[in-house]
């Protein structure tokens, strides 16, 4: 899978990418990021990308021009899937759209920064908007990150345990049960017997237990759900 990213902040994306599974998924190949700066695009010699808002208002906006030079320039080389914008406006990210995702070939992430971008990209470039929840921040680039981590770790083969992608919380609703590590006991708290039992069923048992009942306690909404599906 290839994802490019295009930002006016580029160096704010580099180090998430360049760590742990992110890392290790790009080195085996089977993810590929490309980070591209705006500013690359601009067509003035200032290399500006933003303007004042028509009609006033706080804020700069992202010019459309840089913006479009840039996606036609990915677009001649790349058929992207979608070219997704990341805003507070779109749509609330969550595990089923990251598994969406996960099984596309290419994709176009836009960060806005400053108020936002031109509408008229908006309107004529973008194929989805996504917002990552109800709270507005400085720019794109983390948002776009959270969507790269949580579509990339599920690219089969991504995750050294083919199966840990599946069994995360949400992936069937629920949330995940406790873990526990050694030490087994740790300022007089023990770990629970069962964990400790070997008995595999049992195990499994206990933590569709644990994951049911604390689902039921922090997340009505999501048990609620669960219930109605045919996972429960
Ligand atoms: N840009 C600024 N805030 C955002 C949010 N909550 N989600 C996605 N993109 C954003």
């Amino acid at each position: 899978m290839r994802i490019d990213i295009l930002s006016c902040v580029p160096d704010l994306l580099h180090s998430p990418l360049n760590h742990s599974i992110l890392k290790r998924a790009q080195q085996k190949k089977l993810l590929e990021v490309f980070v591209h700066n705006l500013r690359d695009y601009s067509l003035d010699k200032h290399k500006s990308v933003d303007d004042y808002p028509f009609g006033g208002g706080a804020g700069m906006v992202l010019t459309a021009p840089p913006l479009a030079h840039a996606i036609n320039s990915l677009c001649q080389n790349i058929l992207y899937d979608e070219i997704i914008f990341l805003t507070p406006d779109g749509e609330t990210f969550n595990q089923k759209m990251a598994n969406q995702l996960s099984l596309k070939q290419n994709l176009l992430l836009i960060a806005g920064h400053y108020k936002g971008i031109d509408q008229r990209i908006r309107d004529k470039y973008i194929t989805k908007e996504i917002s990552i929840g109800d709270y507005v921040l400085s720019g794109g680039e983390l948002p776009a990150l959270i969507l790269v981590d949580a579509i990339g770790r599920l690219i089969p083969g991504v995750l050294g345990d083919e199966t840990s992608a599946l069994s995360d919380s949400f992936q069937n609703i629920l949330l995940d049960a406790p873990c526990y590590t050694r030490p087994a006991i740790f300022e007089g708290l023990k770990v629970p017997e069962i964990l400790l039992s070997g008995d595999h069923q049992k195990i499994e048992e206990w933590r569709l237990n644990q994951s049911i009942e604390k689902t039921q306690k922090l997340r009505p909404d999501l048990y609620a759900e669960w219930e109605k599906s045919e996972l429960s």
